[in-house]
């Protein structure tokens, strides 16, 4: 039997653990090589492709991004359907394939599964959206530099009394701006589950302000983040090939509006991809080295169609038609905790 892995999407830490616990698995139980395919389903339509042994996985836990590649799933490739697809990899004498990726990748996979061929998707996104999984691959370490970030603005706002805003990613979860808000002790934390309301933000602000006598505070803004429709002019929406609206810059626009409404000296970081680059954190690894590992064991076993994820603090499976396609957004609980966690004492003038 022959496996094969690929890494669709955008890239994050943790993709090579995951990587070399399919090739190890499949060497131990199997004495086989594994597939590679290059740049994710490109790699398969292209043609490029290595052939992936121990020796080849050797060292990389440690590595970020994705020895394979990866790329964003084009229109094209769904237009066209499961055929070409299978039609190659069946060709590349290929028996089953694990995908790791997220929401495009589980889309693909779900159709090659419902087209009959064997499949597994691993969860992967900085964003952590991806739903049947309590956590994705790539969270954890984007997580830990977001919190970081948070930590470096504190001193230097202290030092200069600034209010600093800070976009970190997450289009439509805010997952990455609950987590490192919360843990970094931001003083409002702005997610695309919840449309704010700027002058109700900016009152907050001033309040602390009157409140400790200093204006260092720490707004952290989700890239997906949107104002309270009819709250504030927006600048027109730009669209993906998908439809998707295109994000980023709302950090940029919340410190306009801020500094307007509360006269602020204000700076604006955009994290952006350093969330994605680096050295995996150990629970990265950790993760994605036992989701790699039991995505090639249930093939190998014959079983195909899930989406194989974190499940508290196991391992859970979830049949792909059940979750492709689904965002896994913020719980009420997550949401309900942002606003006591970040303002200061009860609710004032
Ligand atoms: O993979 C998810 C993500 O990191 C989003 O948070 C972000 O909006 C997007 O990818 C950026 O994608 P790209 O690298 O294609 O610009």
């Amino acid at each position: 039997m022959r496996l094969a892995v690929l890494t669709g999407g955008g890239d994050c830490a943790g993709l090579n653990a995951a990587i070399r616990a399919v090739v190890r698995t499949a060497d131990h139980r199997l004495g086989e090589t594994v597939i590679g395919y290059r740049n994710g389903w490109n790699g398969i339509t292209e043609g490029l492709r290595d052939v992936l042994d121990p020796e080849a996985v050797r060292g990389v836990l440690t590595h970020g991004g994705t020895m394979l590649g990866a790329s964003r799933s084009h229109r094209s490739l769904a237009e066209a359907g499961p055929d070409p697809l299978i039609a190659q990899l069946q060709k590349d004498g290929v028996d089953a394939l694990v995908a790791i990726g997220g929401d495009g990748t589980l889309m693909t996979t779900c159709m090659l599964h419902e087209a009959g061929f064997p499949v597994v998707a691993l969860p992967k996104t900085i964003d952590n959206d991806v739903e049947g999984t309590d956590v994705s691959i790539g969270f954890d370490t984007a997580l830990t530099v977001a919190t970081d970030a948070v930590d470096r603005l504190h001193t230097t706002a202290q030092s200069h009394d600034r209010l600093m805003v800070l976009e970190v990613m997450g289009r439509h979860a805010g997952h990455l701006a609950a987590g490192s808000g919360v843990s970094g002790g931001a003083a409002a934390i702005l997610v695309p589950e919840q449309p704010f309301d700027i002058d109700e933000i900016a009152a907050r602000l001033l309040r602390r302000h009157r409140l400790m006598g200093r204006s260092a505070s720490i707004v952290v803004v989700a890239e997906g983040a949107s104002p309270r429709p009819g709250t504030v002019a927006l600048p027109p929406p730009r669209y993906d090939e998908w439809g998707k609206p295109v994000v980023g810059g709302m950090g940029a626009l919340c410190s306009e509006w801020l500094a307007e409404r509360t006269g602020f000296e204000i700076r604006t970081t955009v994290l952006g991809h350093i969330q994605r680059g680096g050295r995996p954190t150990a629970a990265d690894r950790f993760i994605a080295s036992r989701l790699g590992s039991r995505a090639a064991d249930l093939l190998i076993d014959g079983v195909s169609g899930y989406l194989v994820g974190v499940a508290g603090a196991g391992i859970g499976l979830s049949p792909l038609n059940e979750v492709a396609g689904r965002t896994r957004l913020l719980s009420h609980e997550e949401l309900a905790m942002l606003d006591p966690l970040t303002t200061a004492g009860p609710p004032g003038p």
